[in-house]
């Protein structure tokens, strides 16, 4: 056990933080995403540390966190030109972009790929942070491998406490889901994670950008995987038409009920008078014309039913246009079943 410090965000404690990380520790610290997990990336005994404290699989690789493009050079063998214009565009922003490994990057920040995801967050609290460090750092998403993305300091300490050694709390994140993640070596460029950064805005710098198939076999990107950010709770998610998937999420709902399990239902604001509060357990996503909103409150909503006991969940999906595409993504990995109408 470690003795975690939880601070707020002050310049004493970032640069405390900083300390730590010089000395190979592990602190959780805000993005305008999510709560990330960093060390100092150019330290391989400290990236071990994150796969430990967080228990993820060796073959997942971490995202190298810069605070000035100044940076790339010494982390990239090469920058390809339309990285170079995406970076433009993009950073500081929630956009990794997946370019060709410099080798001072230890081959455990990449599992051992050629390529480094690297990114340049926008939250000016990750950017001190780094820049006191005086390294990149390498930083997951500061939960438990699997679980739910963390939006606050509270959802890293639940998930953490006693394994890293300090959290600095700067109140919730802005965008509340994780960052595009970009195969920038390829032409034209791959979305391997949908995020904050949408399709839609990629396409106006690039023109063309594809899509990964979520397929079977060996996904390029483990963020691929079927089941991850997910609650302990088993959760059914409908697919189809607004009125369709009303009415299964309504049957799915009952038949819970009629098994005696305690249900919680996500809805969009514009769904939730045709609902039963009395019995269902109902949480207020936010209105689809509001993908924004949604994506900033959506792990919020699924931690906290999962922290109230209750024993299935049941949502829908909304549209996939702009940041649709990233909450549609998330709601599916976490989904334990899906029902495609
Ligand atoms: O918004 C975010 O991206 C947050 C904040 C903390 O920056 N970080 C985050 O990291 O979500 P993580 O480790 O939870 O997700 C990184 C994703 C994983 O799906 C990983 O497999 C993928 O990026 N990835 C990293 N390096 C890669 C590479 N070289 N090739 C393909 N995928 C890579
Ligand atoms: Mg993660």
């Amino acid at each position: 056990m470690v003795n975690t410090i939880v601070a707020p965000a002050t310049a004493e404690n970032i640069a405390q933080a900083a300390a730590i990380i010089r000395r190979g520790g592990l602190v959780a610290f805000p993005t305008e995403t999510v709560y990330g997990l960093g060390a100092d990336a150019l330290n391989p005994d400290a990236v071990a540390g994150i796969f430990a404290a967080k228990e993820r699989p060796a073959h997942d690789p971490l995202i190298v966190h810069i605070a000035t493009t100044e940076t790339l050079p010494a982390i990239t063998a090469e920058i390809p030109a339309q990285a170079e214009r995406l970076a433009a565009e993009f950073w500081p922003g929630p956009l990794s972009l997946i370019l060709p490994k410099g080798a001072a990057v230890p081959p455990n920040v990449t599992a051992n790929l050629n390529t480094v995801a690297v990114r340049l967050p926008a939250h000016p609290i990750a950017q001190t942070l780094i820049r006191l460090s005086g390294t990149p750092i390498a930083a997951p998403s500061a939960n438990r491998f699997g679980h739910i993305s963390p939006t606050t300091a509270h959802h890293v300490f639940d998930d953490l406490v006693g394994r890293i050694d300090m959290i600095l709390d700067a109140g919730p994140t802005r965008l509340g889901v994780e960052s595009t993640v970009l195969d920038a070596t390829v032409s034209p460029p791959v979305i391997l994670r949908p995020g904050a950064v949408t399709l839609e805005a990629l396409q106006t710098v690039l023109g063309r950008v594809e899509l990964t198939r979520r397929a079977a076999g060996s996904p390029k990107s483990p963020g691929q995987l079927d089941r991850h950010y997910a609650p302990h709770v088993p959760l059914t998610l409908v697919v189809g038409e607004r009125q369709a998937a009303l009415n299964s999420v309504h049957k799915l709902a009952q038949d819970y009920l009629n098994d005696g399990y305690w249900v919680g239902v996500m809805l969009f604001s514009e769904d939730v008078a045709a609902f039963d509060a009395t019995s269902l357990t109902i949480r207020d996503i936010g209105s689809q014309a509001d993908y924004t909103a949604v994506a900033r409150t959506l792990y919020m909503h699924l931690r906290s039913l999962e922290a109230l006991g209750v024993q299935r969940m049941v949502a829908r999906s909304g549209t996939s246009n702009h940041l649709g595409l990233a909450i549609q993504d998330r709601l599916l990995r976490a989904a334990t079943r899906i029902i495609s109408l």
